[in-house]
């Protein structure tokens, strides 16, 4: 289906598209302020829609929402853009995103889903559009909503078999499970009950998959997700629930379900999942 849809685009003669994998998402520490209140000059919304019609309406529609030409043919539909609600973020739950964060996800795309990473995109065009998808939805012209708080990940903990230990412990005191599963692979007791905030039905991702994940690079990104909650889906925060340090043992922890050759001196987490008990 996925790859179904990229032809589909490729058809419309979508330009800056590429087909690499969306492994190159950004890290937190790059996020440059500056960007997040970007001055928007006229001639940067022009471009922006220029290249927003170009690139993006055949799925998200010229008018943002997401009834585009291609619509019809899409497992997750495209977006509808004029609703503000953003899963991709680094600010806190229910929070808008920042300019930063729109741009990483134009960037990476969200994998898993029809939606294409756009790396091959000039990074100024790529500017320009995330001024221009701004205007579809009245929140960011909402002095309410600002300021924005974004995320503090702390230092960093290094993953060790103490650090994994901990964080499969937080996993189940935090109910991940309940949604997850004990195992991490979506099927946890609640799983199949939701709909997101769009009427799709929403599965929990499958955590020992790295193909099941739509943002999910690398720990830091692990951290950021559970941190802010994915706004818009029974994705929670636990921004406040947690401590840094115990948000890094956590994020170790679901990072290595998909790595498991990687910890624990060539012992991954079937090991670690034994020795809790859960197999
Ligand atoms: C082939 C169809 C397709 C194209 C082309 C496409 N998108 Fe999407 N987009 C989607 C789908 C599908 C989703 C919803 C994914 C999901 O289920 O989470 C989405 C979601 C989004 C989101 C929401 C991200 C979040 O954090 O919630 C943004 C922003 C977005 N698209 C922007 C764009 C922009 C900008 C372009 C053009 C540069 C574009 N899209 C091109 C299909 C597309
Ligand atoms: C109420 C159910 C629920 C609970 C509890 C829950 N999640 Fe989730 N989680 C979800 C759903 C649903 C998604 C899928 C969202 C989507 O596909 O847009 C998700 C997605 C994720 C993702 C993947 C994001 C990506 O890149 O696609 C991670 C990582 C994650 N959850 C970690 C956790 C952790 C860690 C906990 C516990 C601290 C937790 N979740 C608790 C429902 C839940």
């Amino acid at each position: 289906m996925y790859l179904q849809s990229l032809t589909v685009v490729a058809a419309l003669g979508l330009v800056g598209f590429t087909i690499a994998s969306s492994n190159g998402a950004a890290t937190l520490g790059t996020d440059p302020v500056a960007m997040t209140s970007a001055p928007t000059s006229n001639a940067t919304l022009e471009r922006g829609k220029l290249m927003f019609n170009i690139s993006c309406s055949p799925c998200h529609g010229a008018d943002g929402s997401g009834n585009g030409p291609i619509e019809v043919n899409l497992r997750n539909s495209p977006r509808d853009l004029r609703r503000g609600i953003y899963l991709n973020r680094s600010t806190a739950s229910g929070q808008l995103p920042t300019d930063y964060d729109l741009y990483r996800t134009i960037t990476s795309g969200i994998h898993n889903t029809a939606m294409p990473p756009f790396k091959a995109m000039a990074p100024g065009d790529r500017w320009s559009i995330v001024q221009y998808i701004k205007m579809f939805s009245s929140r960011f012209a909402d002095s309410t909503e600002y300021p924005l708080d974004v995320l503090n990940v702390g230092a960093e903990v290094l993953p060790s078999p103490q650090s994994l230990a901990k964080g499969r412990t937080l996993y189940l005191q935090m109910q991940c499970a309940n949604c997850h599963g004990i195992r991490g692979q979506g099927d946890g007791p609640a799983a199949g009950t939701h709909v997101d905030d769009f009427g799709n039905q929403i599965m929990p991702t499958d955590l020992t998959n790295l193909s099941n994940f739509k943002f999910g690079r690398s720990a830091l990104d692990i951290f950021r997700i559970f941190s802010t909650g994915l706004n818009g889906t029974p994705m929670p925060s636990y921004a406040q629930t947690l401590s840094e340090t115990d948000r890094w043992h956590l994020a170790n922890y679901v990072w290595s379900l998909q790595n498991t050759d990687q910890y624990m001196d060539g012992a991954g987490a079937d090991s670690i999942l034994m020795a809790h008990g859960s197999k």
